[in-house]
């Protein structure tokens, strides 16, 4: 236990936890979704999850991995038996998000290749799905690898692995330092850029003109939780392990809170940014802001490249810097994930990090060949929607639940958070994760299962709606549970030898 590794700084562990949670989700999640539901009426959803889940949960996470010092599987096991496989569930989750995770980088690291010549041409969507992708005409079909996806995906695990085989201190921590203060300028300088384009301030009027009929929609309240979750790395087993590197005289509840309001923080300004270029767009075509918007794929790979192109001066770099904050974000969030399974396996299979890395995030690397394939789009965009839905927010209310009402050790991981921070818990914190967070995220999966039961997603094919989302999000539980079965190495040959004595 005392040569675990640990974080060399304060700003260090900060910075990784801020890396983990600033990713894709901050830039091209976060904009559309708060558009499509409410837009300026969003924030008050939005506010109460991070205040009543976000930073609750994060706080929780922190605790409990600076408390019992193990990856996911290890601390929730020690916190109660019975807990082990939601952490072993929630490592499972996270190697599924790893997979697809690392193409969405690698199409960016791509784009910011082709933002110097525009190679995208006029047609954007054209060029993302015909050329770029050669995406197949039926969801399921594989056709072949696309080399054009292929090969930036091998650089993306390459540096990915090159930094967590470096451990720590000498990786994780050294790559966060290099790669957030570089985002941070890269984007600040996207957004200054942006806001003094024509059409602007139409583009924020839009994204903060509230729509208060929107409060009263459940799906609106379910769409705010959603995103906190993934936004902040919460119930991805990720800041349990970040936090067991922890000094053990660590201020935690501070931590949390400055994690959670840089995480909202960055949302906010990609939110300005990428509504100041919507506004720039349908300025130039002379139409509504409405009529640009675009979530997810569309948004970063087909709309940007639109505004790239009628960028009044230095579109390749101003296409480099976009693409190029992708690809930081993303590689510094993709690191966070991979480690909570480097982690896990190393303990339980008492191995070396060297061997976890290259078995864990060798085998995550292997499975992501499936989405540079010509189907890939399909698989990718079925696998997140599944995952999210009922992977990390189901994770997180079993989490609550288990911790709150099975194992009753709220009150414990207060004082021991108490006992570090200067910001003290109080009951309020208790509240908001037995009662508040179960009852809301409870609602989300009655909501969730009831649509996903009744309707296709995106109108995909049942049978592939059942391979490649109901089979991956019910596939990560299963494996939680086998993992949590399996032995740990130590304890087999401890028993193996205690056998051997019984027989001698
Ligand atoms: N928190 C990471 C993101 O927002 C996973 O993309």
């Amino acid at each position: 236990m005392d040569n675990r590794p640990q974080w060399g700084t304060r700003a260090g562990f900060i910075l990784a936890a801020v890396g983990s949670a600033v990713g894709l989700g901050n830039i091209w999640r976060f904009p559309a979704t708060a558009y499509e539901n409410g837009g300026g009426a969003f924030f008050i959803p939005y506010l109460f999850a991070l205040l009543t889940a976000g930073i609750p949960l994060l706080v929780m996470e922190f605790t409990i991995g600076h408390k019992y010092r193990g990856s996911a599987p290890m601390s929730l096991g020690r916190l109660s038996k019975g807990s082990e496989w939601i952490g072993w569930w929630q490592v499972a989750i996270s190697f599924v998000i790893s997979t697809y995770y690392a193409v969405i980088i690698a199409w960016a690291m791509s784009y910011s290749v082709f933002s110097f010549n525009l190679t995208w041409g006029e047609d954007t969507g054209g060029f993302l799905f015909g050329e770029y992708l050669q995406l197949a005409e039926t969801p399921g079909q594989f056709g072949g690898i696309v080399p054009g996806v292929f090969i930036p995906l091998v650089l993306v695990w390459a540096v990915t692995l090159g930094v967590l085989f470096a451990g720590v201190k000498k990786g994780i921590e050294v790559a966060n330092k290099i790669f957030i203060p570089a985002l941070v300028i890269l984007f600040g300088i996207i957004v200054i850029r942006a806001l003094t384009l024509e059409g602007a301030a139409a583009g924020l009027d839009a994204f903060f003109k509230p729509d208060w009929s929107k409060i009263g929609d459940g799906k609106v309240w379910v769409a705010a939780y959603g995103q906190i979750f993934f936004s902040l790395s919460i119930a991805f087993a990720i800041m349990i392990t970040y936090s067991s590197y922890l000094p053990k005289k660590s201020d935690i509840t501070n931590n949390a809170f400055i994690t959670g309001f840089s995480n909202s923080a960055f949302e906010l300004l990609a939110g300005i940014g990428v509504f100041s270029a919507l506004g720039f767009m349908a300025a130039q075509q002379g139409v509504p802001v409405s009529e640009v918007v675009k979530a997810g794929v569309g948004l970063a790979f087909v709309v940007f490249p639109q505004i790239i192109n009628e960028f009044p001066a230095l579109n390749g770099l101003f296409g480099f810097l976009f693409f190029g904050s992708l690809v930081l974000a993303g590689l510094s969030s993709l690191i966070s994930i991979v480690e909570t399974f480097v982690a896990g396996v190393q303990e339980k299979f008492n191995i070396s990090r060297t061997k976890a890395v290259m078995f864990g995030g060798g085998l995550s690397a292997l499975i992501s060949i499936v989405f540079a394939t010509k189907g890939g789009l399909y698989f990718l965009d079925s696998a997140d929607y599944f995952i999210n839905q009922f992977g990390v927010a189901l994770a997180g209310l079993f989490e609550v639940i288990a911790i709150a009402w099975f194992a009753k050790e709220l009150k414990n991981l207060q004082s021991h958070a108490n006992s570090m921070s200067d910001i003290q818990l109080g009951a309020w914190w208790r509240i908001c994760l037995s009662v508040i967070t179960p009852v809301v995220l409870g609602y989300m999966m009655f909501d969730n299962l009831r649509t996903n039961l009744t309707t296709e997603y995106e109108g995909y094919p049942r049978e592939f709606i059942f391979t490649w989302g109901w089979t991956v999000a019910i596939g990560a539980i299963l494996v939680g549970v086998l993992f949590t079965m399996k032995k740990k190495a130590n304890e087999n040959s401890l028993s193996a030898s205690s056998n051997k004595g019984v027989s001698q």
